[in-house]
Order: structure tokens, then sequence, then C-alpha cells
């Protein structure tokens, strides 16, 4: 088993880049499989989830090759098989958009749900479904896995209005609809960047996508997807965390290969927070010596503030002089992550999706055990800002959405890093309880 350790307490100081978007790649590898010939993807982030949904493309009969550590190309034309295995699905949510992929392009699917989330709360997926069966698809759940048919072997355009702003459902849906026939029509879609990348990735295999990044998607279905390249944009999640850590400790960092306006709802908040915040070209200077000012967050799908960055900005308020909210308006429980953080000194009240955040003095390091994707990277944060030393466990969390954590935090100054230790025996619970 790998854990961290982190000696906290020193401001960072140095260069880092950002690497492709993890829920673009998560997306635009599942959408490979529409592509009736070869495709080569760029900018690539070198992540657990990309590894998984590779080798599950190449279960399907996929050829994959990494022309280089970042990128790859993938060859759909032959597939030997269309079930995606539950083994498979479960260790990477994204899965789900085979379904999506596979539906458009065969007229069939048959892919494993994937497990429960890794914070709090359902993750459920009516709203694809929902899509699936307006293009005409029938969709039975059975076994643990989602079977789709299109009637007549191809699905048709149909006008849909999603219940509730889902970037999942709306990538899954746009995906089906890329090869349906007629024109689709979504409405009350999510637009987060990654969504953009979909559909752009997509276009430049020959489809016919307009509107991505806005509240209605027009989708004209198209025969069939040719190869063709392209290249992912940075991470907007990656690079937040990134600013949230200099917020954090102290110091001054550039923040290299980033989209600016991808950046502008976490800039914003933490230049409220006193942190100064410099655009020159696709980097951001990010610099942070006097002291940080509370403020209140709340997390809405794009263009507001990203729920995937409201871990990290509390690992920044609990430093904050004052007091801070927090609310989740997308997810109703992605706080689960606090009780490690009281476990450091911080002062915070959770309450459903609110977490009230008094600010402290200094968080001192502790043991710590990350318990989702996003919740390990505040606490990276916080142990980076905390005085002492802090280890931190079930790391591969962090691992699946983050490339190389570990070099990017030295590079500018983080001491950390990584070590192997033995998987820990099952602690034996005496029968008196
Ligand atoms: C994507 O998850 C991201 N994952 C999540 O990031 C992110 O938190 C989320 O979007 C919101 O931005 C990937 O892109 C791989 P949703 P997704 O469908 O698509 C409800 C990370 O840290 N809902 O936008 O699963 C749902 O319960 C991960 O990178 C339905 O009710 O999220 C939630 O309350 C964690 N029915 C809300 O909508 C549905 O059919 C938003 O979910 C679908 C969703």
């Amino acid at each position: 088993m790998t854990k961290y350790i982190v000696e906290g307490g020193n401001p960072l100081y140095g260069e880092l880049h950002i690497s492709g978007a993890k829920n673009a790649a998560v997306a635009i590898i599942p959408a490979a499989l529409m592509v009736s010939g070869s495709c080569r993807i760029e900018n690539i982030p070198q992540i657990s989830d990309v590894k998984l949904l590779l080798g599950i493309l190449q279960d399907l009969g996929a050829k994959v090759r990494f022309i280089n550590p970042h990128a790859v190309e993938i060859d759909c034309s032959r597939l030997q098989n269309r079930r995606v295995p539950y083994e498979s699905a479960r260790r990477c949510r994204a899965s789900y958009y085979m379904l999506g992929a596979l539906l458009g392009r065969f007229g069939s699917a048959d892919v494993a749900l994937p497990g429960g989330c890794d914070f709090g709360g359902t993750r459920p997926i009516d709203q694809h479904l929902k899509g699936f069966r307006a293009l005409g698809a029938s969709v039975d759940t059975q076994s643990g896995f989602v079977i789709a048919e299109a009637a007549g072997g191809r699905l048709k355009a149909s006008s849909i209005f999603l219940d509730k702003v889902s970037v999942g459902a709306t990538i899954n849906i746009m995906l089906a609809a890329t090869l349906a026939e007629g024109l689709t029509v979504i409405e009350n879609v999510a637009k987060e960047p990654h969504i953009v990348d979909v559909a752009n990735f997509l276009n430049s295999m020959g489809a016919n996508i307009m509107g991505a990044g806005t509240d209605v998607i027009k989708i004209r279905g198209v025969e069939h997807l040719r190869g063709g390249s392209y290249s992912i944009i940075p991470d907007q999640i990656e690079a937040g965390t990134y600013m949230a850590a200099v917020a954090a400790c102290g110091g001054q960092v550039k923040i290299c290969n980033i989209i600016p306006k991808h950046m502008d709802c976490i800039t914003a908040k933490l230049s409220e927070m006193g942190v100064e915040i410099q655009e020159i070209d696709d980097s951001l200077l990010v610099s942070r010596d006097g002291s940080l000012v509370r403020s209140n967050i709340k997390a809405i799908p794009y263009p507001g503030f990203p729920t995937d960055m409201q871990p990290q900005m509390a690992a920044v308020l609990c430093l904050a002089q004052g007091t801070s909210i927090i609310t989740d308006s997308v997810w109703s429980s992605r706080f689960r992550y606090t009780d490690e953080f009281k476990r450091m000194g911080a002062q915070i009240q959770v309450d459903g999706n609110l977490a009230i955040i008094e600010g402290v003095e200094r968080l001192t390091g502790a043991q710590l055990e990350a318990c989702d994707l996003r919740a390990g990277a505040a606490m990276l944060i916080a142990a980076l800002a905390a005085h002492g030393i802090s280890e931190i466990t079930n790391v591969q969390y962090i691992e699946r959405g983050y490339e190389d954590v570990i070099g990017k935090l030295r590079s500018i100054g983080g001491r950390i890093k990584s070590v192997e230790v033995p998987e820990e025996e099952p602690v034996a619970v005496s029968s008196a309880g």
C-alpha cells in the first residue's frame, strides 16, 4: 500500500504545468469507440482512470498505441465485443459513457452499472437512461447491467429536456445522438469546459454538434465518424487545486498551460480571499503572503463555482480569518473529508450540504485517510499548510485524477514523498465490542 508523507508549514515557490483534463479524457476515450477509423488523442493525462478506460477499449477489441506518454492512437474500426463487464466498469464511474458510445454506433449496448460513488449519497443515472429512451432505445437494468437496444438498429433524433443539469447525462446523450438519424435537441444541459471539449472532439471526427457550452445542444446525426486527431484541454480542476495549495501555504507559483477563462470562478473567489492572481498568456501567477480573508462558497454547475473544488477551498478557508460557509448544491453530502480536517485542529460544522468553517491560526499534521479524489487533494493541501508531519493513506484516489502529483508538488517546494508500506492486517475487534 502506498502512503504520502508530508512535512508541512512551508510556502510554495516555482512553476508547474497543468495536464490534460481528466473529466474530458474519461469521456473522449469512450467517444473514440464511435470512430470507425484511427484517432489520435493528444495531451492525455497520465492518470489511473485513463489507463483503466483504455484497458476497457482494448477488451472490446480496439487497438490502442501510445505514441508518447501524452498521446495515444486508438483504432476502433473492428470491435469484437460490446459488453463491458462489472469487473471493469466498477473501477471507473466514467465507464458509463461506453453506453452512449456503443448504443450510438451499434444500436446496442450492454454495460455493467458502475459501483457506488466514492463520496456520500447516491449517483443516479436516470437522466442518462431518459435520454436513451427518448432516442428510441429500449433500456433495461438487469443483474447490475444496463442493456439498451435501438428499435430498428439505429437511434432516432428527439427533443430532450433534462430534469436536472447533469454533466454525465449531457455527455452520454450527446454521444448516443451523434450517429442517430435526424436532429436531436437537448435542453437544460450542463456547460462545463469538458462538455465543450467532448463536442469539439466529436466534431473533429466528422460529427455535427452545435451549442455545446450553452443551455441547448443540437446534434444533427451523421452516418459515421472518420478518424482524425484532437488535443484535450488543460484541467480546470487540477489548476484550481494547485492555486488553492498556494493560497493555503503562501508563496508564489506560476501555473502554466491553462485556459484562463475556465479559471474565472476560481480566480474570482481566491482573489476575494486575499490571493493575488495575475494572468500571463496561458498561465496564472498566484501569490499569497498576507492573511487569508473569509468567504462564502456556493458550488453550482458551470460557470458557477465547481463542486470539484469545494474540498480544496475548505482546506484554505480553515486558515482564513473569520467564519466561512460552503454550500454544495450539486452533491447532497460531499463533506466527509471535514472529519479528517478536524483531526488537524480545524473548526468545522457540517449540516447536510452545508459546512460552517471557523478559521484557525494553524493546522497541525496528522494521520489522514483520503475518502475520494478531491477530498484526497484537499488533504494534501491541508497537510502542506499544516505545521508538522502528516501521513495520507488511500492515495489511489488522488492518483485517479492527478498526474505526477508528487513530482509537481516537489517542483514547487512541497516536502512530500511516497512510501510503500505493507498492507495493514485487518484489526480484530474484540467480542466485547
Ligand atoms: C461529473 O460527475 C464529474 N465526473 C464529477 O467530478 C463532478 O462532481 C460532477 O460531474 C459535477 O460537476 C466526471 O466528469 C467523470 P452529474 P457526474 O451527472 O456526471 C444528479 C471529480 O471529482 N443526477 O453532473 O456523475 C446527481 O446525483 C468528479 O472529478 C441525477 O439526479 O455528475 C448530482 O446531484 C467527482 N440523475 C447532479 O445531478 C442523473 O441521471 C450532478 O451530477 C445524473 C445526475
